[in-house]
């Protein structure tokens, strides 16, 4: 791969042990994928800010590139939610040592340099480049909307990838960020007779067959017979289910290539729901996997219509958006009816849902239920956002 004077410079360690580390990650992906070159991009996000996954080892690690002195993140970076509630961590369960840890990381991060959010939804909260511009973001659900829904380029970076590419202001040009490859490899025909013929609708059928995407096709998805005019928690769970399941990292709405063909009906529907449900209710409610948008806080705001939960409902959304939906009320309704927020956590990879004490869990997500069920043991009730706030406010 070729790299400028500056670059070679870097690698050759003379900028800092830092940049050292990340030419030598970029270098090594760029072998891997046979890349001639690196490129400059507008926009980073980082993943692995939750101690539940970066563990001890992750926290050393961003002790040791934080300490190297004069390190910065030299493009706009945003961050992954971490896990736990940065200001009300201690009325909601949180053990005072892991969120120590938690603190740490997240100290180290901003040694670093970053915007002000702990977010998988960063695309509501910060000005989206222009389409066409290459950024480098982790977080599979966050990567799969730059590419499928805003047409940013992005390859699927790892945690460990996108710090690299954040320390430099730039990434491998790859995969996705060249345009020959950002065409279909599959394609997924959607011949569904959902609710009276309607089709797909909601962020749990969009989930479902997300999640079997994800599975059947590893590379560009092409889908076929779904509706135009996709809605954003529509579009955000289709991606977020598409990222749990397999290493796709984009999809075309409406594929016209003429390609082998997966059909995804009533059979394959109900056998995916079937694998992520186990339970007709749960005990708690969780909402935010991803993290809540504005408009989904707006809509549950609506729906709950001055009525009460009759269980313990978690809310999770970035302290940004936290702002924005307090200054327009949406906050006041959903806490008046019992709900509790979490600002800038995971809703997956936090000790909050096994600090719950359920048995079952509730939820709109697809990804919240493949997660929630592996790292605390749950069972999920899968169902829309509406069913589950009908089912349970008086
Ligand atoms: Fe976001 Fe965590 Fe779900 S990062 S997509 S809330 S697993």
């Amino acid at each position: 791969m070729f790299l400028t004077k500056s670059e070679e410079k870097a690698l050759a360690g003379e900028d800092g042990e830092a940049l050292e580390i990340a030419y030598r990650v970029l270098v090594a992906i760029g072998k891997i994928s046979n890349a001639k070159r690196l490129i400059p991009i507008k926009w980073a996000h980082v993943s692995g800010v939750s101690y539940l996954t970066i563990g001890e080892y992750g926290l050393d690690f961003l002790k040791k590139i934080s300490s190297t002195r004069g390190t910065k993140f030299k493009v706009f970076t945003t961050v992954n939610p971490c896990g736990m509630d940065i200001e009300n961590w201690d009325s909601l369960s949180i053990p005072s040592d892991y969120a120590d840890k938690q603190l740490k990381i997240i100290s180290c991060y901003e040694k670093l340099g970053i915007a002000n959010s702990f977010t998988c939804v960063p695309f509501q909260s910060y000005r989206v480049p222009r389409r066409g511009t290459s950024v480098a973001w982790a977080e599979s659900s966050a990567a799969i909307y730059a590419n499928s829904i805003l047409g940013l380029r992005t390859n699927r970076e790892s945690a460990v990838s996108a710090l690299a590419c954040a320390l430099t202001g730039k990434t491998v040009y790859s995969d996705l960020h060249v345009p020959r490859n950002r065409v279909p490899t599959k394609n997924i025909r959607v011949v569904i007779e959902k609710r009276d013929g309607r089709g797909l609708a909601g962020s749990v059928d969009f989930g479902v067959l997300g999640y079997f995407a994800g599975k059947n096709i590893p590379g560009v998805i092409g889908f076929q017979g779904l509706k135009s005019d996709l809605g954003m928690a529509e579009a955000k769970a289709l991606c977020a289910a598409v990222g749990t399941t397999g290493s796709s990292g984009m999809f075309v709405l409406n594929s016209r290539e003429k390609l082998e063909t997966i059909e995804f009906s009533e059979k394959e529907y109900e056998e995916i729901f079937s694998e992520l449900s186990q339970s007709s209710e749960g005990d708690a409610i969780v909402f935010g996997c991803p993290q809540m948008t504005i408009e989904e806080l707006y809509e549950l705001s609506k729906m709950i219509d001055g009525r009460h939960f009759r269980k313990k409902c978690i809310v999770f959304c970035s302290s940004k958006l936290y702002d924005v939906a307090h200054n327009r009320g949406y906050v006041q309704v959903i806490e008046g009816a019992g709900g509790t927020f979490v600002r800038d956590a995971c809703a997956d990879f936090t000790p909050l849902i096994s600090a719950l004490n359920v048995d079952s869990v509730e939820t709109d997500s697809c990804k919240g239920a493949h997660y929630m069920r592996k790292v605390h043991g749950v069972k999920i009730s899968l169902k829309e956002t509406r069913r589950i706030v009908e089912e349970n406010v008086i």
